[in-house]
């Protein structure tokens, strides 16, 4: 059912916001550019639903980029941070939390024999190559075009996610030297990964990607494509670094990774193993990380790295995403939502298709499969604006950007999901009422 929203108070806030904080956010896919609209001031999370400023409740797929797996607040989470915030909140020294946090996902993800905790997705990234670079005494990496690994300087060129939604190809502010290091590949194109170690011979660290691409909408690996890297990677001396920042522990209790049948040399967390706080991870390989500060001499540190907050509330988080039965149930209501979309686009013969894996989905309106980043370009990127608008009017926050996925969470009921295909099938029928633009 559509409502007519009250938003006065979210666009008196979001107007001061504007005067002081660049774009009124401090992340740009916040400011609802691509999908227009106002956007959203949050005052609380609960589960599966935010409510704004307003008071509005939405049911959310957006689940902080997918750190919330768990729902917004879940009792154990929230106790886990507020006894630890009475014990202290930081003290630059190593605590047994960290021990215990480390210890659980060595124990998941068989590739990490030893980890360092950071605070955010793009440090760990970012760290992850530099000591594949200072392991490997080579220079260039090779990523894929539409990945999304965090927003330091060498990633920055044909990245997926907010350079997407806002069309940025290549970031001014990375020295050209240092973009010349980065080579891109479409995703899924083994041929041109060979191509490029032939012509980059013995000078390529390491491959970057995500085994389950979800930062240019979700974009699956074709059969065979993870095994196929490691067998390139470790014949040309390259190491493979995999970013797991959306899919650790996403999938199951552990990594995309390990259901691919391959080990990383380097694999990269975040989101999930913070259950909402500022922890992210790499980890790999005892041989390689030994070459970490201060161990070896791949300098990386961080005042709040291993925080006990976080690691508090990640530890608590993993402990109830080890529960029986947890994935099965998140995976059944995936399933019924991305069968009820693809039922809905049928229905109202709007042009689009739904990618889909675990509890990750995009829907694409795009007329054929999107396999790489050039076909998700090619995606309608008004009509999903159109259709984001029509959802939220519906009190439904899928991710505001074609280029992102929707995260389903252990909150999300089976209830949830059927007003969602609904709300969907409504929204759909609107847009096939318009011209295709
Ligand atoms: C696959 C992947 N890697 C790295 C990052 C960067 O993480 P952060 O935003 O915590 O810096 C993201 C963020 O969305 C991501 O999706």
């Amino acid at each position: 059912m559509k409502s007519k929203v009250q938003r006065r108070r979210s666009r008196e806030i979001f107007a001061r916001a504007e005067k002081i904080l660049v774009g009124g956010v401090n992340s740009p896919v916040r400011a609802f550019r691509s999908v227009g609209g106002e956007p959203l001031i949050i005052e609380r999370g609960s589960r599966q639903f935010l409510y704004d400023a307003d008071g509005n409740k939405l049911l959310d797929y957006v689940c902080s980029w997918g750190a919330m797996l768990l729902g917004h607040a879940h009792p154990a989470v929230s106790e886990a941070i507020a006894e630890q915030a009475w014990d202290g909140t930081s003290f630059g020294a190593t605590t047994e939390l960290e021990v215990e946090l480390a210890t659980m996902i060595t124990a998941a993800i068989p590739g990490i024999e030893k980890i360092r905790f950071v605070s955010s997705g793009t440090e760990a990234t970012m760290s992850a190559v530099r000591l594949a670079r200072g392991v490997t005494k080579r220079d260039f990496i090779l990523k894929f075009e539409g990945c999304y690994h965090g927003h330091a300087d060498s990633f920055l060129s044909q990245a997926g996610s907010g350079l997407a939604t806002l069309g940025i190809a290549e970031c001014p502010g990375v020295p050209q030297a240092l973009a010349e290091l980065t080579l891109n590949a479409p995703y899924n194109d083994l041929s041109a990964v060979e191509r490029l170690f032939s012509e980059h011979k013995d000078k390529i660290a390491a491959v970057i990607l995500e085994p389950i691409a979800a930062n240019m909408g979700v974009v699956l690996p074709e059969a065979g494509f993870l095994a196929e890297l490691r067998e390139i990677t470790t014949r040309n001396g390259a190491l493979l670094i995999v970013d797991e920042v959306i899919t650790g522990f996403r999938m199951h209790y552990g990594a995309a990774q390990q259901l691919a049948g391959i080990e990383a040399d380097l694999t990269t967390l975040g989101k999930i193993i913070g259950g909402g706080l500022p922890v992210a991870a790499y980890g790999g390989r005892a041989d390689i990380m030994n070459h970490v500060a201060p161990l070896g001499p791949v300098y990386q540190a961080g005042t709040l790295a291993g925080n006990p907050l976080a690691m508090r509330a990640g530890i608590a988080t993993l402990k109830q995403l080890a529960r029986p039965g947890l994935y099965i149930g998140i995976h059944e209501k995936a399933e019924t939502l991305v069968r009820g979309l693809r039922e809905a686009l049928a229905e109202t013969g709007v042009a689009g298709r739904v990618n889909a894996r675990g509890s990750l989905a995009t829907l694409f309106f795009a007329a054929d499969p999107v396999n790489n980043y050039t076909d998700a370009k090619g995606a309608d990127t008004k009509r999903y604006a159109r259709f984001f608008r029509e959802m939220l009017e519906r009190g439904i926050f899928m991710a505001p950007s074609q280029f992102e996925a929707a995260f389903v969470s252990a909150a999300h009921t089976a209830e949830d999901v059927t007003r969602t295909v609904d709300a969907a099938r409504d929204s759909l029928k609107a847009i096939a009422a318009e011209p295709s633009v």
